[in-house]
């Protein structure tokens, strides 16, 4: 890994507590966890801050409407994002709130010190008010009369108010942010800021509340008949819990900060306001302020009164934490908005974690236990060719050494990508070496133990590339890998040989078990009779012509019934025993356009190991059932005549997902 810096400080936003939290928050709090976890892997001293902005007119406003005090109201809620944190597996080093002693002295402290220095001054407001933003705005910057922030109504105000002179600072941010290519992130948000920064004048901003109108805030230390506004307030969080004026050592260790993570809709308050209330109070600047998209419902945005607000509750009820901090860290490119559906969920989880991660896990797992004592074997690499296995561990070096310049770059997505690539190249490696087949020949025992050694040894340092986004399954992976100190380093991820032969593996049990897809389409005169009985081989062969649907009395069928099979060629990924059921094979198949599990009565005819790799043909679009309890997407066909059953198999390479007519 390359880019190491010296230390590594990261935010998310503080969120409101007038509710509780979605998906949206519990994204930046992911994608910020996440980001410390590498820089901890990689042994960078590292601060994650998160926390709750506790003032201002929304809580107050939601603790109205509850009927309770705006300090029971943050109380009742601030355990919810605390609660959730905890259960998204979040290691937050901190949690500031901002009605905690530790921020609102300081942010008093501040006030005094920039009012002190004239950096705030007294004057008559006259102007109009965005309750929602909490924001001003003058007649010019509205839109059609309305907030040009959030498009809701706004209330005409005139009150005497104090200033902070953000508008002198104009020029110097303009400068600032184009000397400073990295300060804000993506850069296409910096030409955000930079286009309004050039095309208005910047006002000074408006910094307190009278509190004849708005009691719930800090008071100004020079005036108690204000209270603070909230995003003045807000924002000094990110100082004050690192010792801002109250613990130099520790301010120095961590400030400026590494990374600002915030939402596009925080994207003035992160790069004018912050950064100019940091000049005035003579602060360095944070180094970078990165703001993401956001995540949509289908093509909608989240909100409330439409009802369609993930809740990560449900999500994690549903599906398990790991595989859902997986699918928002694969599916949202930075900087860009991605679309949340349950479908694209299912979709991704079983497609990677299922089908490609948990798949090849399992077959690493299982062979090593067949075939190697269900230890780690010893391995030597002399007297056989290991030029796949170089080639293999060469892939995952690379993807190793590529992900700290990765992760620099905020491309998280394509990490995760670049690893799921790596484990693809695992399965297909092992089609190739076919380690079942070596198994079975005299003599090719080391070449055997070389093969899956190999194999084990990619997928540790995938476990390891994975783990900051999946901390508990990837640790159950590298345990069951037969590691004592599970937990990955990244310094020395990329040394061949750090799996210790003779180590016992064990089987963690499958660690992401396929999703149920409820809804596969099926053509109604395809389908089986309703009642037919179904036995171990139901799934596996084909009905007996003449049994079942025949709609004619001579028990022919027309073309057209044939016509509505759906015949496909698969490729066998991966074959399994289904406990308690003798005949039964469990498999993994690729359809081309997407993998499937079929559940097959061939167990008594085909060993599993020597079922992966092989084309047959599979009933497309027969509607899935369970057998002994295990979901079949599908019917293999098998001949049988007597005692022996043959698969019917495609002769040549057409590859998967070909009509069969
Ligand atoms: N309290 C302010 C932030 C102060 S920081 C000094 C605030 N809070 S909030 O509760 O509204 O949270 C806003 C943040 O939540 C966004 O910036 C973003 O990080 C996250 N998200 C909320 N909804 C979101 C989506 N639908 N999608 C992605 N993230 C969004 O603003």
């Amino acid at each position: 890994m390359s880019e190491k810096p010296s230390k590594y400080y990261v935010t998310t936003p503080i969120y409101y507590v007038n509710d509780k939290p979605h998906i949206g928050h519990s994204y930046t709090t992911i994608l910020a966890d996440v980001l410390a976890n590498y820089h901890r892997l990689l042994n960078v001293p590292t601060h994650f801050l998160t926390g709750t902005d506790e003032h201002g007119q929304k809580v107050q406003q939601a603790a109205d409407a509850n009927g309770i005090t705006p300090q029971e109201q943050c109380d009742q809620t601030v355990v919810r994002f605390q609660e959730l944190w905890k259960r998204l597996e979040i290691k937050n080093d901190d949690f500031i709130r901002t009605t905690e002693p530790r921020h609102k002295t300081v942010v008093q402290e501040t006030l005094q010190e920039l009012f002190d220095k004239d950096e705030i001054y007294k004057a008559e407001y006259e102007g109009w008010y965005c309750v929602g933003c909490e924001r001003f705005f003058t007649e010019k910057d509205l839109v059609e009369g309305n907030c040009p922030e959030c498009s809701r109504k706004v209330d005409s105000i005139v009150e005497s108010n104090y200033f902070f002179r953000m508008g002198k600072y104009q020029a110097w941010l303009i400068d600032y942010i184009e000397t400073h290519p990295g300060f804000i992130q993506p850069a296409f948000r910096a030409n955000e800021t930079l286009g309004f920064l050039k095309t208005k004048t910047l006002q000074d901003l408006c910094i307190s509340r009278p509190k004849v109108r708005l009691a719930w805030g800090i008071e100004l230390p020079f005036d108690t008949d204000f209270v603070t506004y909230v995003w003045f307030d807000a924002l000094i969080n990110y100082i004050s819990a690192v010792g801002y004026k109250s613990d130099e050592e520790q301010f120095k260790q961590w400030w400026p900060c590494s990374c600002h993570l915030i939402g596009k809709d925080i994207l003035t308050t992160h790069t004018v306001y912050w950064p100019t209330m940091l000049k005035a109070m003579n602060v360095e600047m944070p180094q970078s302020i990165f703001a993401h998209g956001w995540w949509l419902t289908g093509h909608t945005k989240m909100s409330k009164s439409l009802g369609n607000v993930v809740n990560p509750m449900d999500m994690i009820d549903s599906y398990g934490v790991d595989a859902f901090r997986y699918f928002l860290i694969a599916e949202m490119t930075l900087g860009q908005d991605a679309s949340f559906t349950e479908e694209s969920f299912v979709k991704r989880y079983n497609s990677d974690l299922a089908n490609d991660l948990g798949n090849v896990a399992n077959r690493v797992l299982n062979m090593i236990s067949r075939y190697c004592d269900g230890k780690i074997p010893s391995v030597s690499s002399n007297g056989f060719d290991s030029s796949l296995e170089d080639a293999l561990w060469k892939e995952a070096v690379a993807a190793a050494e590529e992900m700290g310049s990765m992760i620099g770059n905020m491309k998280l997505d394509a990490s995760v990508s670049m690893v799921m690539s790596i484990v693809r190249k695992i399965n297909v490696y092992l089609q190739e070496r076919a380690p079942w087949s070596l198994a079975k020949q005299e003599g090719a025992e080391a070449e055997v133990a070389y093969c899956l050694y190999t194999a084990a040894e990619c997928l540790r340092v995938c476990a390891a590339l994975l783990y900051p986004v999946m901390p508990e399954k990837m640790l159950a992976l590298r345990t069951a890998l037969g590691m004592a100190d599970a937990k990955p380093h990244l310094g020395k991820l990329a040394e061949f040989g750090v799996l210790i032969p003779g180590s016992a593996i064990s089987q963690p049990g499958a660690l992401f078990p396929r999703i149920e897809v409820k809804s596969v389409e099926a053509t109604p005169s395809s389908l089986p009779p309703k009642k037919s009985k179904r036995d171990e081989g139901g799934a596996a062969t084909k009905k007996k012509s003449g049994e079942g649907t025949a709609s004619t009395k001579d028990g022919l069928i027309t073309f057209d019934q044939v016509m509505n099979v759906k015949l496909r060629t698969a490729i066998v990924l991966e074959a399994e025993k289904i406990e308690g059921a003798d005949k039964l094979l469990k498999l993994q198949v690729d359809l081309g356009e997407e993998k499937r599990q079929l559940v097959a009565g061939i167990a008594l005819h085909y060993a599993p190991e020597e079922l992966v790799g092989k084309t047959i043909v599979v009933v497309a679009n027969l509607k899935p059932a369970k057998l002994r309890g295990v979901i079949s997407e599908g019917m293999l066909l098998a001949a049988s005549k007597g005692d022996t059953l043959k698969l019917v198999t495609v002769e040549g390479d057409l590859g998967s997902g070909a009509a069969v007519k």
